[in-house]
């Protein structure tokens, strides 16, 4: 089987490990990573794959109406894995207009290109939605999980959005049959994470020397995944989930803000050479976020009964070897906090 796929969002965090992937996994597919370069998008995330013949960068916004639609028309890509968004949720409260238009609009203008072009003929096509668990609001300290019937109850304006945005991917499903599968994830951290979230930023500040900030008390809880097994998930789910289905991701792994991080200061004391407990001193509480959402916890089992999936790391080896590779990629730290990242399209495709 030969597939045109396209994949969204591919310079991003997750994107970029679903790219390479696909890629190095199916040579037989032409992979097309359509990628705006927002801020978040970082093309150094696919140096070492950039080259292969089967792997194709298009830099192009999501929202251009007439643009989505000619790519489909000049490549005939015949599935699409889509994940590009705006994803920071303190970003969505100063700036939700911004997520409305790329998490919503281009969501909406991706599935009726599809639709457009499939013309009603679905047989070996597919529109995969990349989503969050942040869609079904938050948990209390009472043990239940996220499934994937949890009622939807977002509180920021970036999970408003991506819970409208799986809306609109159903209502196409409902009202024109287009093929889509959806899967919501929990908080991944892994290999070039944008240093703006929690676990990368901390890294970066600790090996600085810099505070760490937590938000109100650091007792909210997230459910971590190895972002290389959110990308195995969406593999697995996009080769044999069903048309129309949902599957949660989850790493079954919570901790709350301060624990994480008292286990990351020990992890970076150890791989500094420090004393143990100098890099705990940077710990600095700050103000809370607004609507800050007390707990995640996902329920993957439909996704590890029905197809297979599982994760394969525990957090605390993932952690470690997330640490490692911020330590040995000195150079891509360097390169987004001075901004150099930025001209790597221009060096590249130029
Ligand atoms: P990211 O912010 O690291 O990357 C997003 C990518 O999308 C960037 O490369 C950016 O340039 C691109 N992009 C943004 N707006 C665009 C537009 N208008 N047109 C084309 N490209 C655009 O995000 P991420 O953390 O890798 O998340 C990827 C997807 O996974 C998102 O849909 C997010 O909601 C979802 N998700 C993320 C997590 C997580 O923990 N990071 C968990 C669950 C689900
Ligand atoms: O749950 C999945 C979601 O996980 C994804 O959909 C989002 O795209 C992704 O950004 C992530 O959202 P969070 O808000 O959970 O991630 P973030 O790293 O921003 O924050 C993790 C927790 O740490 C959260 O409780 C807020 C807190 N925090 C965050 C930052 C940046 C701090 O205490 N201090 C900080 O400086």
């Amino acid at each position: 089987m030969t597939r045109k796929l396209l994949i969204t969002g591919g310079a991003g965090f997750i994107g970029s490990h679903v790219v390479r992937l696909f890629v190095t996994k199916y040579p037989d597919y032409q992979i097309y990573n359509l990628d705006a370069l927002t801020y978040a998008g970082n093309l150094e995330n696919l140096t070492d794959i950039a080259d292969t013949p089967n792997y194709h960068f298009i830099k192009a916004d999501i929202t251009d109406e007439q643009a989505i639609p000619a790519l489909f028309a000049q490549y005939g890509f015949d599935g699409v894995i889509h994940l590009a968004a705006e994803s920071h949720v303190d970003r969505s409260i100063s700036d939700p207009f911004a997520f409305l238009r790329t998490n919503v609009f281009g969501t909406t203008n991706l599935l009726n290109a599809a639709k457009n072009a499939w013309k009603g003929n679905f047989e070996g096509k597919r529109f995969y939605h990349v989503s969050t668990d942040e869609v079904y609001g938050a948990l209390a300290f009472d043990g239940t999980f996220f499934t994937e019937n949890t009622k939807y109850d977002p509180h920021s304006p970036y999970s408003a959005s991506k819970a409208s945005s799986d809306h609109f991917v159903r209502a196409y499903n409902d009202t024109y049959g287009l093929p889509v599968v959806i899967s919501n994830c929990s908080n991944n951290y892994g290999a070039n994470h944008f240093p703006e979230k929690l676990i990368p930023l901390s890294i970066n500040n600790i090996k600085n020397n810099r505070p760490i900030p937590i938000y109100g008390k650091g007792e909210n809880v997230r459910d971590w995944l190895f972002v290389n097994d959110h990308a195995r998930a969406i593999d697995t789910i996009f080769h044999t989930g069903k048309n129309g289905e949902t599957y949660n991701i989850g790493g079954n792994n919570e901790w709350s803000n301060l624990d994480l991080i008292h286990k990351l200061c020990e992890i970076m004391d150890r791989k500094l050479g420090r004393a143990p407990g100098v890099s705990a001193k940077l710990i600095t509480f700050v103000k809370d976020r607004a609507g800050h959402d007390l707990r995640y916890a996902i329920d993957s089992s439909k996704l590890q009964r029905e197809l297979g999936w599982k994760p394969s790391l525990q957090f605390e080896e993932g952690l470690d070897k997330t640490v490692d590779w911020y330590l040995q990629n000195e150079a891509w730290l360097e390169h987004v906090t001075s901004g150099a990242y930025q001209k790597y399209y221009e060096k590249q495709y130029k």
